[in-house]
């Protein structure tokens, strides 16, 4: 079933079939997914200490001898329809994390981090050490320009609670980050928290851009996606899962998480007040024409131009008027 919501697209299906059929080679900007572990995920509730009424069932796991061909089949795929310089984070066990990394490393794409995912979870041991991390495989296609928003959340110069550096804090590769508190609420069996995935979207894509996920589960990555007003696509093979969360999607409004996200203080404009010269007049230009032939909305432009410019939205809308004339959209 294949299920379109403005300019979203939510498939029921195969990942690997769907990106096949519904998206083109290089349209994608970004990829945030989670797929299933090859770990008997069915039985994952034996560990968790939560309320099993509330999970959705349905889930599809991958038996574990094929773990290795279906892995790289479906980077495969995501390496087709990345956009030279966009970018896939992978979230993996530790399990059969050697099936992942040598999948991601033989479709060509390049490593940019391995960050470790610190969580609080419930899995409790009393023989052994507590789980209590996930690998996330930060990945980017060669040959385009990476969206890397280095001020997205905090300031160069802004302080943290411990007195430091808050953005050097936040972009370390270790991140603590508790899953979501949904007690009696519908959820699925390894929902990523939304402050997850609002930090990877918030650094590594901009609004209008696509975002996409291939194990789209109970569509975590989608609501914040859409929440962010970037442009969504993913895929959920299970009938249950895809039918049931379906409602909550349908009901995202775009760009709803914009004012609650983390974001740096006024004085990241850093640009304020400072005359164009000929060469910022070109550059911006310049940058206007890519993301505008890149089929951005007019919004989505200022608001990238904004934070790579350092000015305000009124000063990069005033100085495209000066420069394009009525060309702006
Ligand atoms: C770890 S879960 C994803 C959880 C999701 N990130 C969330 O926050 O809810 C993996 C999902 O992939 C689905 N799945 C398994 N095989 C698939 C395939 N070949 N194509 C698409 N989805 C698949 C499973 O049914 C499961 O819902």
């Amino acid at each position: 079933m294949v299920v379109r919501v403005g300019e979203h697209l939510f498939v029921n299906g195969d990942c690997v079939q769907g990106a096949l059929e519904h998206l083109p080679d290089g349209c994608v900007d970004l990829i945030v997914t989670d797929p299933p572990y090859g770990i008997e995920a069915n039985f994952l509730h034996r560990h968790y200490n939560r309320d099993e009424r509330f999970v959705v069932g349905g889930y599809v796991e991958v038996p574990k001898e094929e773990y290795g061909s279906f892995s790289r089949a479906w980077t495969a795929q995501a390496a087709r329809v990345l956009r030279p310089g966009g970018q896939i984070y992978v979230v993996s066990g530790y399990t059969n994390l050697y099936d992942v990394l040598g999948a991601l490393r033989a479709s060509g794409l390049r490593e940019i981090n391995h960050i470790v995912w610190k969580y609080n979870f419930g899995v409790y041991t009393s023989t052994k050490f507590v789980s209590s991390h996930y690998h996330i495989l930060y990945y980017a296609k060669p040959g385009g320009r990476r969206t890397f928003n280095l001020q997205s959340r905090y300031a160069n110069d802004e302080t943290g609670h411990s007195g430091g550096s808050a953005n050097y804090r936040d972009r370390e590769d270790v991140w603590s980050i508790n899953r979501d508190y949904k007690p009696g609420r519908i959820k699925n069996k390894n929902e990523l928290p939304r402050a997850l995935l609002q930090k990877m979207l918030q650094y590594s894509s901009n609004p209008g851009d696509l975002v996409c996920d291939f194990f789209m589960g109970g569509g975590s990555t989608a609501a914040v996606a859409i929440g962010l007003d970037r442009r969504f696509a993913g895929f959920e093979i299970s009938p249950a899962i895809f039918a049931s969360r379906l409602p909550e999607l349908r009901a995202v409004v775009p760009g709803e998480l914009l004012a609650s996200v983390a974001s740096p203080r006024a004085h990241v404009v850093r640009h304020r007040g400072k005359t164009w010269s000929d060469s910022d007049e070109d550059a911006l230009r310049g940058r206007y024409e890519e993301l505008s032939a890149a089929g951005k909305t007019k919004e989505a432009i200022v608001a990238v131009l904004a934070r790579e410019f350092g000015r305000g939205s009124w000063s990069i809308r005033k100085r495209l008027k000066i420069i394009l004339g009525a060309g702006i959209r």
